[in-house]
């Protein structure tokens, strides 16, 4: 070992020791004849002194020494004098006076500062990726990320789960995303599919008996990047047999109530898990992943306004769809410009406009509006009553057809909250969401869509609409949301031939085509496939919010870019002439 300790780990009844530490420059100094050190490794900072009265070559080599570069020192470990103490750090009761120096490596100056927690601009860190992991935060961030999944692996293993590898190079294992395929070089003109997720072969591992599996498995989903969206991401595959919704839901509950209690320092505000139909959270919330750190529910006011004199509202009525608003607090004395932002924003989201009303108890009358006007005083005294609103809150209106009212409000709640303060990152607001419906219709292609995926069971009590009104049957599918994001999707699966088969049909997938694809699984169904069920958390997005960071990039160790590259190997790149060749590959690049 090139070192006695770590960089951490030295206090102060380690005085007198003789040590070896070995690190990077994180800091330097210089105060007269005396050197300062930051001595950085990965598990913190140590105080480096060098005199030069006492230790005068060791000092000459010393002010060569710059940011960043490798170094070992032996020294003796002495206490700071009183008063000079670092209780930011750790390490700060001791620093280190050096007896010895050798320099392991010289270091280029880094593109920027590894020890200044600065904003770095993003395609500089991601093409330095190497520099930008050796910052505290994002080293921080990773061994967070390890934590995580210890405990998961160390949870399920405890409670009869194994682990299993499941094969990377397979057949299409759709989620509603592209599939990144791999040409084959022993069988032209054919390609292995990336899984998009373990699906099909966590199913198969239970019809193989193992009844417990789980998998910290890599995904790869070929579809437009976001902040909370990666190409190849990890989630925790998990499935078992012989088991119902509530088994799935209260394993994952418990696990998920201790993660955050022991392995993390936020707080869980939502205990038990709070549970919502689909419906109700797209009524409340207008999004099936509510953020339930706050409150600011939607309030639905068709019947308040129906005969109203405003006309968008009142043909909004008229043609069946809603009027909602929210309400929020202290906003009534909003300028002019606030409003516009807001108005901005909404647009963004689909809305044609931002009709609102600031509430107050002047004599003006119970509001200040540009609509009220069109309202009797019974018309905006139910208003504010439906909408718990009080005076010198701002009432924000939506009236457009049904999914554009959801979008909208749920951007405008998710804004105000953020305005507001309400979504303090250190708060954990899990919520199951059920009862989906089992397809959505796709207007541009005339068909069902799975909500969640193909193999998603209907109720069982809702088979019969299969054949009578599928838009009408829902499906055993669950859903687990945290401050807005959607950190888990699972479901008890279809384990019966017939039913499956009707699932394809009604996607309008040709029997042909279901065969090519699935007919393994339709065949595996057909030698004793138990009931069974499971759900995937995303490891990313779990562990960016138990980080309270905004990205899922900060909590993996080489991300990709909203364009899917990797800007420091330089990934994607063209492969050679000969490569091609083998694998009977001819590229056609598009026109321009
Ligand atoms: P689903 O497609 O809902 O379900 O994915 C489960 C969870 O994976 C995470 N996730 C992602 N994270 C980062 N980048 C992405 N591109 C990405 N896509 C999804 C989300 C999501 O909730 N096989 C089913 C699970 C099951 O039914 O058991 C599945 O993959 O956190
Ligand atoms: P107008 O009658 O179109 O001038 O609109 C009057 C107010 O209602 C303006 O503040 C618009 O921004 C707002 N508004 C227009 N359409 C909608 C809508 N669909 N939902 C909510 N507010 C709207």
């Amino acid at each position: 070992m090139l070192k006695t300790h770590n960089c951490g780990e030295l206090r102060a009844e380690h005085a007198g020791q003789q040590v070896t530490l070995a690190g990077w420059i994180h800091r330097w100094r210089e105060h007269g004849g005396l050197i300062f050190w930051d001595l950085r490794d990965r598990w913190g900072i140590t105080q480096v002194t060098i005199n030069q009265d006492t230790a005068p070559e060791i000092h000459a080599l010393a002010r060569e020494v710059r940011s960043e570069w490798v170094v070992q020192v032996t020294g003796t470990v002495v206490r700071r004098p009183a008063g000079m103490e670092n209780t930011d750090l750790a390490t700060g009761t001791i620093e280190l006076e050096v007896t010895a120096l050798r320099v392991l490596n010289r270091a280029k100056t880094p593109p920027f500062y590894i020890n200044k927690n600065n904003t770095v601009d993003e395609a500089l860190r991601m093409r330095y990726r190497y520099l930008d992991l050796r910052r505290p935060a994002m080293q921080r961030n990773l061994v967070l990320r390890h934590n995580v999944i210890r405990f998961i692996r160390n949870y399920l293993s405890d409670r009869g789960f194994i682990e299993i590898e499941t094969p990377i190079l397979f057949k299409t294992t759709p989620e509603g995303a592209r599939d990144y395929l791999v040409p084959s070089r022993l069988h032209p003109g054919k390609f292995y599919a990336l899984p998009q997720s373990p699906q099909q072969l966590k199913q198969l591992l239970m019809v193989a008996g193992y009844e417990r599996y789980f998998q910290i498995a890599r995904c790869f989903r070929d579809e437009d990047q976001r902040g909370d969206r990666q190409p190849e991401f990890t989630q925790l595959d998990l499935e078992m047999s012989f088991i119902e919704r509530e088994d799935v839901l209260d394993l994952i509950e418990g696990m998920f109530t201790r993660l955050v209690e022991e392995v993390s320092d936020r707080t869980l505000v939502t205990k038990p898990f709070p549970r919502l139909s689909y419906a109700e959270a797209m009524r409340r919330y207008g999004t099936d992943k509510p953020d339930l750190r706050y409150g600011l529910e939607i309030a639905d006011l068709g019947d308040i306004v129906a005969g109203a004199g405003f006309r968008v509202f009142a043909e909004a009525v008229a043609t069946g769809n809603p009027v909602r608003a929210i309400c929020a607090p202290g906003c009534g004395s909003y300028s002019r410009k606030q409003l516009d932002e807001l108005e901005a924003i909404t647009k963004e989201a689909g809305a044609k406009g931002l009709a609102w009303m600031a509430v107050e108890d002047g004599e003006g009358g119970p509001v200040r509006s540009p609509i009220a006007k069109f309202f009797s005083a019974e018309q905006l005294q139910a208003i504010i009553a439906r909408t718990g609103a009080r005076p010198g809150d701002l009432l924000l209106f939506a009236a457009d057809a049904e999914t554009v009212v959801c979008e909208v409000l749920d951007t405008l709640r998710r804004e105000i909250a953020h305005r507001l303060g309400l979504d303090d990152p250190k708060k954990m607001a899990f919520c199951w969401v059920i009862d989906f419906p089992l397809f959505t219709w796709n207007e541009d292609e005339s068909r069902w869509d799975p909500s969640h995926h193909l193999f998603t069971a209907p109720m069982w009590e809702d088979v019969a609409l299969l054949d009578s009104d599928p838009g009408k049957a829902r499906g055993q599918q669950y859903d687990l949301a945290c401050n807005g994001y959607e950190i888990a999707g699972g479901s008890i699966r279809i384990h019966d031939r017939a039913i499956q088969e009707k699932i394809f049909g009604l996607i309008g997938l040709d029997v042909e085509v279901a065969k090519e694809r699935f007919g393994h699984m339709l065949e595996a169904f057909e030698y004793g496939t138990p009931p069974h069920g499971g759900i995937a958390p995303g490891i990313d997005r779990l562990v960016m919010l138990l980080a309270g960071q905004p990205n899922i990039r900060e909590v993996i160790a080489f991300p990709k870019t909203q364009q899917a590259a990797d800007l420091m190997a330089g990934a994607p790149s063209e492969a050679e002439p000969s490569q091609l060749a083998e694998l009977h590959i001819r590229v056609v690049k598009p026109e321009d």
